[in-house]
């Protein structure tokens, strides 16, 4: 069994992860933070990794925030393991692990929340509406209480980095967004806390996902650049599957998430399908296959 040297000192409350961070800053420190909703995997991990690499001291945040879940979604049986979440935090490198509970976030009477503007009703926001407006929103609060220098996010969820990165760009955040490779599983399937919802059969239809999106970046490396015709390749996909239902698959502008006419190298692929009653979604970065 693997020791622990250190232990990822876990806080609960604003005032203590304050005032944690708040000294190693006086020291001179550098402070990296990763936020998440727990669950972890070797996705969230390689953000630590990369975390650790920006920075001298590392925060992670685990909190399954209410505001970014719709009515019918699934945040009362979003998994939950903050045992085994704290041992793999403390093994990857994180220093301070903030675990508030709902009211240490959100307050009777509290009124004010991030507007995530137009671009979040399209894509994700347009299939789960409000939802970026209670990511960003929790999101601004946990750089306020957290005040890192830097924010490691992963690009499996991209159109969110994207909004992220505006937020911070807009509201004048004093701190950079690192946006960290998508990992995957050997058979190509991205990482997510919600794929332990996916029963044996669906877990092999969740691979069109990485299927479509393999054929889109084939046939961009083979010199197709028409963004329809694309995603023609993408969707075909997902005819031979018709239990994995294609909700998207476009071809974007990586950091705007508009579609494109034209791709080029640097645009994204992105999609999302359902299986079953679980929601996944996936990207991949045109011309850059390494990269993923
Ligand atoms: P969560 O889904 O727990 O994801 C936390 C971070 O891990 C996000 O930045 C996400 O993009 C990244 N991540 C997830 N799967 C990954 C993978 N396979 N490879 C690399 N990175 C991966 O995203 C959220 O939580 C929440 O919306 C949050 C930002 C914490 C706000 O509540």
């Amino acid at each position: 069994m693997p020791i622990t040297a250190t232990r990822a000192q876990r806080v609960e409350t604003i005032a203590d992860v304050r005032a944690l961070v708040g000294k190693a800053r006086g020291e001179g420190q550098r402070i990296g933070f990763v936020p998440t909703m727990g669950a972890l995997h070797r996705g969230h991990l390689s953000l630590v990794d990369r975390a650790r690499r920006e920075a001298d001291v590392v925060v992670m945040s685990i909190f399954v925030n209410p505001l970014q879940f719709g009515p019918t979604e699934d945040f009362s049986r979003y998994p939950r393991s903050i045992e085994a979440d704290s041992r793999n935090a403390a093994d990857a490198g994180v220093d301070i692990l903030f675990t508030p509970p709902p009211r240490e976030m959100y307050r009777e009477g509290r009124i004010t929340t991030v507007n995530a503007g137009e671009s979040a009703k399209r894509w994700e926001g347009e299939i789960r509406p409000g939802h970026f407006d209670g990511v960003l929103t929790v999101v601004a609060k946990l750089f306020n209480i957290v005040q890192p220098d830097v924010a490691v996010f992963g690009r499996k969820d991209l159109q969110q980095a994207s909004l992220v990165r505006a937020m911070v760009r807009d509201l004048d955040f004093p701190m950079s967004v690192v946006v960290a490779p998508t990992i995957r599983e050997d058979d190509g399937l991205a990482l997510s806390s919600r794929n332990i919802y996916l029963s044996a059969d669906d877990r092999l239809r969740a691979l069109t996902l990485a299927r479509s999106l393999r054929a889109a970046s084939a046939a961009f490396d083979s010199g197709e650049r028409d963004a329809r015709r694309i995603e023609e390749e993408g969707r075909r996909m997902f005819a031979a599957v018709p239990a994995a239902r294609l909700e998207y698959f476009a071809v974007v502008n990586a950091d705007s998430l508009e579609p494109v006419t034209e791709a080029a190298r640097g645009s994204a692929a992105i999609v999302a399908a359902r299986l079953g009653s679980t929601r996944l979604i996936d990207n991949i970065i045109l011309g850059e296959n390494d990269q993923n």
